[in-house]
């Protein structure tokens, strides 16, 4: 028996590639491979990298440079970088970081044990293709071990609509849903193993269209199939395009026990000018009537966004519009950046606005998202919700957990264990969480 190697991973960007992540190590595991938590002792680091932003590409040739002195010290140290900027630069990360052994692109994780092998003869591999056959499907499946409470599951990768500032469409390539019965088999072998709530990925994952049965399943209907799993107790999704949301999946949200009242459902901009200019095909008006919807089937509905401050050609009256949304929708939750050129975008060509005014207006908006977010938060106070707890706190007896309003909340002398839901009373409201005291079961 050789000694197993050992495996680093560091992954950037969103949910999807925390999920590709977890299966890229399972599939390097069928090649000996076990996980470590430093680069230091590691045979074959790998950097799951994003593209969405400039400073987040820069990010991986920064951290490619720390690891020359690893290099050096042990030649027989493999270096790979997977994701979006794998995707977008290809053989460039090569020329331009030569210690770089491997790169590969998100469609072609499966192929990654063979390209590991390419890498131990001395060569270098290269694969960022968008081949035929399922990625998911050729990955090994999820070995048994026990796991955490919560998972991610993707269901639906790519995107379609090419908004005019975004390289998702070209990272990630054309929508594609996986079939629904593969993904409820995930569902329930993640259940077996511990996982009592699902939050489904996609980068349109409302878009979701999987083959079903009795033909395509809408991401409703599969919302439905996961709720009927025994031992499952949360379902989410995310992310969602206000053009998406249907109606079943509108209603589900009044309806379905399981799914959360929580919905990110990005809008970017207030301003129909820009949002046009964006690609968005959605009005403002548009998406606050969506949200009045939304509402009226769960009223408690805890809304999260995102934002773009400063796309090319943004005026302080296109601003103010992005301003005035935010103030009718009251979010509870919201991300919000500068907009970032993005090479081969067709928003890249336009005027840009000053970099010191994109500065003033994310300050603005963000100051308005954070009082938002704060009322959203003092208003649970005295209210009971339930947590389910998902690690020890950072005192002794403290556990915590995640509401069903996705607050992060910190519950002392519980005697709760980690996978345990139970009603907490909250008792106050900090900077990014709640306190509260556990109730008897009910
Ligand atoms: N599919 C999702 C989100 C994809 S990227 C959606 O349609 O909303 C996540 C967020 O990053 C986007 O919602 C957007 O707010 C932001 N983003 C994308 N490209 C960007 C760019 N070039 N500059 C700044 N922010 C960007
Ligand atoms: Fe990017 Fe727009 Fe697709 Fe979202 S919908 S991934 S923002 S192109
Ligand atoms: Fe980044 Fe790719 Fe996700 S660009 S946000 S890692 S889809």
């Amino acid at each position: 028996m050789t000694a197993p190697k050992k495996l680093f991973i560091k992954t950037y960007g969103c949910q999807m590639n925390v999920y590709d992540s977890e299966r890229m190590a399972e599939a390097l595991g069928g090649r000996g491979y076990v996980e470590t938590q430093t680069p230091d002792d590691a045979d074959m680091i790998l950097l799951n990298t994003c593209h969405i932003r400039e400073k987040a590409a820069e990010k991986v040739y920064s951290e490619l440079g720390r690891f020359k002195g690893l290099k050096a010290e042990r030649p027989d140290l493999k270096i790979g970088v997977a994701g979006c900027v794998a995707q977008a630069e290809g053989e460039e990360i090569m020329r331009r970081a030569p210690l770089v052994d491997l790169v590969v692109g998100p469609q072609s994780y499966h192929r990654l044990p063979e390209m590991e092998a390419k890498t131990r003869q001395g060569e270098k591999a290269l694969d960022t293709d968008f081949p035929e056959e399922d990625k998911f499907e050729k990955l090994t499946s999820r070995p048994k071990a026990a796991r955490g409470p919560t998972a991610f599951l993707t269901v639906q990768e790519g995107c379609d609509k090419f908004c005019a500032f975004c390289v998702v469409p070209y990272t990630r390539g054309a929508e594609v849903s996986r079939p629904a019965e593969r993904i409820l088999t995930e569902a329930r072998d993640l259940v077996e193993r511990g996982v009592r709530e699902i939050t489904l990925l996609g980068q349109n994952v409302n878009a979701y269209h999987g083959a079903g049965a009795d033909g395509d399943w809408s991401l409703a209907r599969l919302i439905w199939a996961l709720n009927d799993i025994d031992g499952l107790e949360r379902i989410r999704f995310t992310t969602s395009h206000p053009n998406d949301m249907s109606d079943d999946l509108i209603e589900a949200h009044g309806t379905c026990a399981k799914l959360m009242p929580y919905l990110h459902l990005p809008v970017q901009s207030g301003s129909d000018r820009i949002l046009k200019r964006m690609n968005r095909s959605h009005t403002a008006e548009s998406y606050l009537r969506l949200i009045e919807r939304i509402r009226a089937a769960r009223p408690d509905i805890l809304m999260s966004g995102d934002f773009i401050v400063g796309f090319p050609e943004e005026t302080e009256a296109d601003f103010r519009a992005t301003m005035d949304l935010i103030e009718e929708v009251n979010y509870g939750y919201a991300y919000s950046f500068k907009y970032s050129t993005r090479p081969g975008t067709p928003a890249a060509e336009r005027a840009q606005v000053d970099e010191a005014e994109k500065s003033d207006r994310l300050q603005r908006l963000q100051a308005l998202i954070t009082r938002q977010q704060r009322a959203a938060q003092d208003a649970m106070v005295g209210r009971v919700v339930k947590v389910l707890f998902e690690k020890p706190g950072r005192f002794d007896g403290q556990m915590v957990g995640k509401s069903d309003y996705l607050h992060a909340v910190h519950v002392a002398g519980s005697g709760a264990a980690t996978g345990d839901i139970r009603p907490v009373r909250i008792l106050s409201s900090g900077t990014n969480s709640l306190a509260g005291e556990a109730l008897p079961a009910a």
